[in-house]
C-alpha cells in the first residue's frame, strides 16, 4: 500500500519506489512534517523526528511546557497569525474580523485513484491503480470551517500532488484571504533554490541561488504566469549534478498569479509554499459553499536534475496534457506571422502555402491579421470574423484552397482582448477590465475582456463556434499579449473585486474547456507574447505552447534547455526563421537554426517565397530528417548534456523508450581558436548494448558513450564535416543506432 496510516502513532507514510513522505498527527491535531527525502522502509513509529525543544522566547501552547512551541515545528497546514509566526497556508477572515486560522485534525480516508477538480486544471490517471489518495480533512473549529487536503501519490512516477478544499460549515460567510496549494517545512536549509527567470524573448533562464535566511520567492502579479518568473522552484542540495543528487521540484499547475516561495527561519528550517499570489487573492465563501485550490506537484529525484525534469515530461506530457494529440508526433507548422505579419492577401497567402506544401509542411498556421480590419496591433481584437477586404472569398474559401494543397489549416486568435478600435467595444464598453473612474493602462494598444463575467466568455465563445463550425480547421494558436492591471469589474460587487484574477482565469479555463470539447481533434497551441503563459496550467487544454517570440537559435538554446526543467519536448513550439533575425538581427546558418529547432514540435516561421533554390533543398531534407524522428525527439527520454548558462557550448539528447536509438546534439555559438581536445559524456543508454554512431566508424558499448564520451573537439569534427559549416554558430547532430 502507497500511503501507509499507522494507528498507533498517528503517522501517515505516502511512499513509491523513489521517495517517503511522513508526517503525524499530534496530540492537539495538528499535522506535523517528519520527513521528506529518498525512500526509506516504513515501520509504526517515526516518533523520533518530531522535535520538541525548549527555546528561549518562543511561545509556548501550554503555559507549563516549555518545549511545545508551534513556531518549531515543521507542519503540513500551519494556521495565521497564531504561535506559527510565520506565514500561514490558509488565511481566513471571519465575522470577528480576525484573519487567525488554526486547522485541527478531523478525519481522514485513503482511494484508489486521483479526484478531479472542478473548473481547474489538474494531473489525472487513467488507471486507478496508477495513484492513491489520501484526503485529511481538518477544520477550525471557531471558524466552523474545513479544510480537506487531498494528497495523491503516483505508483510509477517520483511524484505527489497536493491541493485543498476549503468548505464553509458555518451559518456565516467568511473571507478566504490567503490558500497555498502545498506547505513542507524541511528540516534544514543546505540547498540552492533554481528559478526559471527571464523577459519577452529571453524566457525561462535558469537562475540558481543558495538559500538564505529569511523569505525568497518568485511571483506574478501580471495576471499570467508572466515571463518573468515560472510557476516552479528547485530545490537541490550544492553538490546536485544534472546526473547525481538530490533535488525537489515544486510547480503549481495554473495560470495566474502566484507565488512558489521559500523562507529559512533563524533555526535554518527551510518553509516551501507555492500556490495563488495571496496578494491578488480573496474569496467570499457563502455558507454551505467551498472552494478549492489550484493543484501542486512535488517531484523528488536522488540522481540529478535531469531525473527531475523527466519525471515533470511524463507527468506533464502524458498525465496533464489532454486529448487526441496528446501521444502523436506534432505537425511541422508553417506560421505566416514572420513572413508577412499582418501584410497579406488570399493571393499572397496561397502563394505561401504553395510552397510551404512543395517543401513537405504539414499544416499551414495563418497567425493574425486575418480578422475584420487587422492591418496594425491597433485595431479589431473582440471582431472575429474573417477580413473582406484581405480574404474577399472568406475563411472557408481560404482554408478548403490550402486543405486542397495537401495541408492542414490552423488558424491564430486572442480571445481574451479588446481594442478599442472594434464593434465589440462599441457595443460593449462596459465588457473590459478596469477600475470606475480610475485610469486605465493600454498593453500593446489593447485591453483585458471580463472574463470574470460569465456573458463575456458566451459571447466570445459564440463568435469563435461561428467561425470554427463548419470550418476544416486542424490547429489553433491562443495568444495573450497584454499582463491584466488596474483590475475592476462592473458585473461584480465590491466584496468580491479581490477575486477576480482568479476568476478571469476560470473564465480562461472555461472557454479553452468549451473548445476542446466541440472541437476535440483541434490541436491547440497556447501562447502569450511569446512565452508569457507557458505553465502547467495551460498545458492541461493545449498540449503544446509558443515557447518564445525569439526565434534566434543562439538565443533559443537557452530559452528550450531552461524550459526543458519542466517542460516536455512535445509542448515546446519551434520554429525557424529567417536569417538576419527579427528579433536579433543576427545571421545564422540554416542548419544551425533547424538544428535547435528540432529540439521541440518545429515548423517554419517565414515566407518560403525568400528561399534560395538551394535553402529550399536544405529545408526539404530538414523536414524529412523531422517526420523520421520526431517520434523520437518528441516522446523520447531528454536528458541535459551541457548548458549554456556555462559557457559556448550546449549539448542534449534523447533516447528512444527502448533505449535503441537516440540523438544526440551539440552547438557551440562562437568558433574558437586551436582549442583543446573534448569528449561529451552521454546520457540514457543501455550499457551492454553496442550502438553505430553516424558519421564515425566502429561500435560503441553504451557505457563506453556514456564514461568516456564522444569525441566533439574540432579536430575530429572536422575530418568528417561533410562541408559543414565550420565558423561561428556551428551545430552537430550524431544519431546512435543499436546494433
Ligand atoms: C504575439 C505572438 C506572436 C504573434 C503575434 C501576432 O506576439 O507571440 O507569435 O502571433 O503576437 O500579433
Amino acid at each position: 500500500m502507497p500511503i501507509q496510516y499507522h494507528e498507533t502513532s498517528q503517522t501517515f507514510h505516502l511512499t513509491n519506489r523513489w521517495f517517503s513522505y511522513i508526517f503525524k498527527i499530534n496530540h492537539e491535531g495538528y499535522l506535523i512534517q517528519l520527513y521528506c527525502g529518498s525512500r526509506i522502509r516504513d515501520k509504526e513509529n517515526f516518533d523520533e523526528l518530531y522535535e520538541l525543544a525548549c527555546r528561549p522566547m518562543a511561545t509556548n501552547y501550554y503555559q507549563d511546557d516549555r518545549t511545545y512551541s508551534l513556531e518549531h515545528l515543521k507542519q503540513e497546514f500551519p494556521g495565521a497569525f497564531g504561535a506559527d509566526m510565520r506565514k500561514g497556508a490558509i488565511e481566513i477572515e471571519g465575522k470577528d474580523g480576525t484573519k487567525y486560522t488554526d486547522f485541527r485534525f478531523e478525519s481522514f480516508r485513503i482511494e484508489p485513484g486521483k479526484l478531479e477538480l472542478e473548473g481547474l486544471p489538474a494531473c489525472y490517471v487513467e488507471e486507478e491503480a496508477e495513484a492513491t489518495t489520501l484526503v485529511i480533512t481538518l477544520k477550525d473549529e471557531h471558524l466552523q470551517v474545513r479544510a480537506h487536503l487531498l494528497y495523491t501519490l503516483y505508483e510509477q512516477l517520483p511524484v505527489l500532488t497536493r491541493s485543498v478544499r476549503v468548505e464553509n460549515d458555518s451559518e456565516n460567510e467568511v473571507r478566504i484571504e490567503a490558500l497555498t496549494s502545498l506547505n513542507v517545512d524541511l528540516p534544514d536549509d543546505n540547498y540552492e533554490r533554481l528559478m526559471l527567470t527571464g523577459a519577452w524573448a529571453r524566457e525561462r533562464h535558469i537562475e540558481w541561488e543558495p538559500l538564505h535566511s529569511g523569505y525568497q520567492s518568485v511571483y506574478s502579479l501580471r495576471g499570467h504566469s508572466s515571463h518573468n518568473f515560472n510557476p516552479f522552484l528547485a530545490l537541490k542540495r550544492p553538490s546536485t549534478t544534472e546526473e547525481s543528487g538530490e533535488v525537489l521540484g515544486f510547480a503549481l499547475i495554473y495560470s495566474g498569479n502566484f507565488e512558489a516561495s521559500v523562507d529559512v527561519d533563524t533555526y535554518h528550517t527551510s518553509r516551501i509554499q507555492i500556490g495563488m499570489n495571496r496578494d491578488t487573492f480573496a474569496w467570499l465563501l457563502e455558507p454551505g459553499t467551498s472552494f478549492q485550490s489550484p493543484e501542486a506537484v512535488m517531484v523528488y529525484s536522488d540522481q540529478g536534475l535531469n531525473k527531475m525534469s523527466q519525471a515533470f515530461h511524463t507527468l506533464f506530457g502524458r498525465r496533464l496534457a489532454r486529448g487526441v494529440w496528446r501521444d502523436k508526433a506534432r505537425p511541422i507548422l508553417l506560421n505566416s506571422w514572420e513572413g508577412v505579419y499582418f501584410d497579406f492577401t488570399e493571393e499572397k497567402i496561397l502563394n505561401m502555402a504553395k510552397e510551404a506544401a512543395n517543401l513537405g509542411v504539414e499544416l499551414f498556421v495563418l497567425d493574425d491579421g486575418w480578422f475584420q480590419g487587422r492591418n496594425s496591433d491597433w485595431t479589431s481584437l473582440g471582431d472575429w470574423v474573417a477580413d473582406e477586404e484581405k480574404l474577399p472569398d472568406g475563411l472557408d474559401t481560404l482554408c478548403s484552397k490550402i486543405c486542397d494543397l495537401g495541408l492542414k489549416f490552423g488558424l491564430w486568435i486572442e480571445p481574451e482582448m479588446v481594442n478599442v478600435e472594434s464593434d465589440l467595444y462599441r457595443a460593449h464598453p462596459d465588457w473590459r477590465l478596469e477600475i470606475a473612474g480610475r485610469h486605465i493602462s493600454a498593453g500593446r494598444h489593447q485591453y483585458v475582456l471580463d472574463f470574470t463575467n460569465p456573458a463575456v466568455v458566451d459571447a466570445v465563445a459564440k463568435m469563435l463556434f461561428k467561425v470554427f463550425d463548419g470550418l476544416n480547421i486542424s490547429y489553433v494558436k491562443w495568444d495573450m499579449n497584454r499582463s491584466l492591471t488596474e483590475v475592476g469589474s462592473t458585473y461584480w460587487n465590491a466584496s468580491h473585486q479581490q477575486s477576480l484574477y482568479h476568476r478571469f482565469i476560470l473564465g480562461v479555463y472555461d472557454l479553452y474547456e468549451r473548445l476542446i470539447e466541440r472541437y476535440p481533434n483541434i490541436l491547440f497551441e497556447s501562447c502569450a507574447s511569446g512565452g508569457g503563459r507557458f505553465d502547467p496550467g495551460m498545458m492541461y487544454y493545449a498540449p503544446q505552447a509558443w515557447t518564445s517570440d525569439d526565434t534566434d537559435g543562439v538565443e533559443r538554446l537557452k530559452i528550450q534547455y531552461g524550459t526543458s526543467m519542466l517542460y516536455p519536448i512535445s509542448s515546446m513550439g519551434s520554429h525557424v526563421s529567417a536569417s538576419p533575425n527579427h528579433q536579433l538581427h543576427r545571421n545564422t546558418p540554416l542548419e544551425f537554426r533547424a538544428d535547435v529547432a528540432y529540439f521541440g514540435t518545429f515548423g517554419y516561421e517565414l515566407n518560403p517565397a525568400s528561399l534560395s533554390d538551394e535553402e529550399k533543398v536544405l529545408v526539404k531534407e530538414q523536414i524529412r530528417f523531422m517526420k523520421e524522428y520526431r517520434e523520437l525527439i518528441q516522446l523520447g527520454t531528454f536528458y541535459r548534456l551541457k548548458s549554456p548558462f556555462e559557457g559556448n557550448e550546449t549539448a542534449w539528447m534523447v533516447v528512444s523508450q527502448d533505449r535503441k536509438i537516440a540523438i544526440v546534439a551539440y552547438y557551440r555559438v562562437i568558433q574558437e581558436i586551436n582549442t583543446a581536445y573534448r569528449r561529451l559524456p552521454l546520457q540514457g543508454l543501455d550499457p551492454e548494448q553496442t550502438y553505430t554512431v553516424s558519421d564515425r566508424d566502429g561500435m560503441f558499448y553504451g557505457d563506453e558513450l556514456e564514461k568516456i564520451g564522444l569525441i566533439i573537439s574540432d579536430s575530429s569534427a572536422s575530418e568528417n564535416n561533410d562541408g559543414k559549416n565550420e565558423g561561428d554558430f556551428l551545430s552537430r547532430m550524431w544519431i546512435l543506432k543499436a546494433v
